[in-house]
């Protein structure tokens, strides 16, 4: 099962590990500079004239830090934060009653915003945009709609597909951010200070060594640090040296580069199965075994960041530092590797 340890973890929702290592402020809060200067500016001039803060939408690959900075956001403006998700909400009458719900400034936290029905995201448009909204109570002959008035609150919205939003909901956000990936200097600060918090004895290399294979990801950065501090006990004194990560990390099956099983198979299966590509999603994924969605999601941004795949209109195609990854050449032949 060590080949699902990414997804596993990414899918997985948030456990009380993860939560003890949330950063709660935006001093604590590595890396993504631009990103958090811009939120923290955004929230000292709503502070400064006594505004509420208006709606911020985050997007990027799980594991990011929407979530966080959604939390950040409320902390820093002062305000409570209400969190769900776009699933969760079947009806315009659960959205309702959130929103009803809320105090002057509090946050609205709406996770996978992408994936709201229909029916609920049109009635945020006037939310969001004049603080009302519009219910019919009724049926039949008596149907009548009736207007509620809403306290000013701030939506953060949270997607790993910002490109399926539609344009009227994302044209009513303030201020849009992309989280990218960490690089690895963020990373092993990252990988640091959530040693420090579970008092784990580790050396900067030894954080360094877990950073470069954590897919510039910090909720994957932390859970291998876990995985490492177990092998440092059972093995090695309690002390993570950069060998006793990379032993541990071995065990995962996450080569050097942060890639895993799964990656490797997506990556022979362009590669082998259909000669390099370009081949379309879904029938890439029904040839490792792996939802289209999630392949979207998880894998195929990383190995394309990381330059091993590329997108083109036709489907997916594999680079020349693909190729190499497998020891052999564009258009075929396995490379003289001696
Ligand atoms: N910039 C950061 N600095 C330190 N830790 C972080 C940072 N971003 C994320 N984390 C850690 O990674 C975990 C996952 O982040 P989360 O906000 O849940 O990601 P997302 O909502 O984008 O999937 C958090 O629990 C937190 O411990
Ligand atoms: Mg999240």
């Amino acid at each position: 099962m060590t080949e699902r340890f990414i997804t596993d973890t990414l899918n997985r929702s948030e456990t009380e590990f993860d939560i003890s290592l949330r950063p709660q402020r935006f001093q604590d809060f590595i890396g993504q500079n631009k990103i958090r200067e811009r939120l923290e500016l955004f929230v000292t001039a709503a502070r400064e004239r006594g505004d509420v803060l208006d709606h911020v939408l985050l997007s990027g690959p799980p594991g990011l830090g929407k979530t966080t900075l959604a939390y950040i956001l409320a902390e820093a403006m002062g305000v409570n934060i209400r969190v769900t998700s776009g699933p969760v909400i079947d009806k315009p009458g659960d959205l309702a009653g959130l929103l009803t719900n809320l105090e002057r400034g509090d946050i609205l936290f709406i996770d996978e915003i992408h994936r709201l029905q229909r029916a609920v995201e049109e009635y945020l448009y006037s939310a969001m945009e004049d603080f009302v909204i519009d219910i019919v109570i009724d049926q039949g002959p008596n149907a009548r709609s009736v207007r509620l008035n809403l306290e000013p609150f701030t939506l953060v919205g949270a997607t790993t597909r910002s490109g399926l939003l539609t344009a009227p909901l994302r044209s009513r956000f303030g201020l849009t951010n992309r989280l990218d990936y960490y690089e690895a200097g963020d990373l092993q600060a990252i990988i640091e200070r959530s040693a420090r918090i579970l008092n784990v004895d580790i050396s900067a290399e030894g954080a360094r060594e877990i950073a470069r294979r954590s897919r510039g990801t910090p909720r994957i950065a932390n859970n291998l640090l876990r995985w490492v501090r177990d092998y440092a006990q059972v093995k090695a004194d309690n002390k993570i040296s950069p060998d006793i990560a990379a032993r541990a990390l071995v065990m995962l099956d996450i080569d050097e580069h942060g890639l895993d099983e799964m990656d490797k198979r997506i990556l022979e299966t362009v590669i082998h199965k259909f000669s390099g590509g370009p081949v379309g999603i879904n029938s890439l994924a029904v040839s490792v075994g792996e939802e289209p969605g999630t392949i979207e999601e998880v894998y195929e941004p990383y190995l394309i960041q990381e330059g091993y795949l590329k997108r083109t209109p036709q489907g997916r195609v594999a680079t020349e530092r693909g190729y190499e990854k497998f020891g052999v050449k564009p258009g075929g032949g396995e490379r003289e590797l001696f």
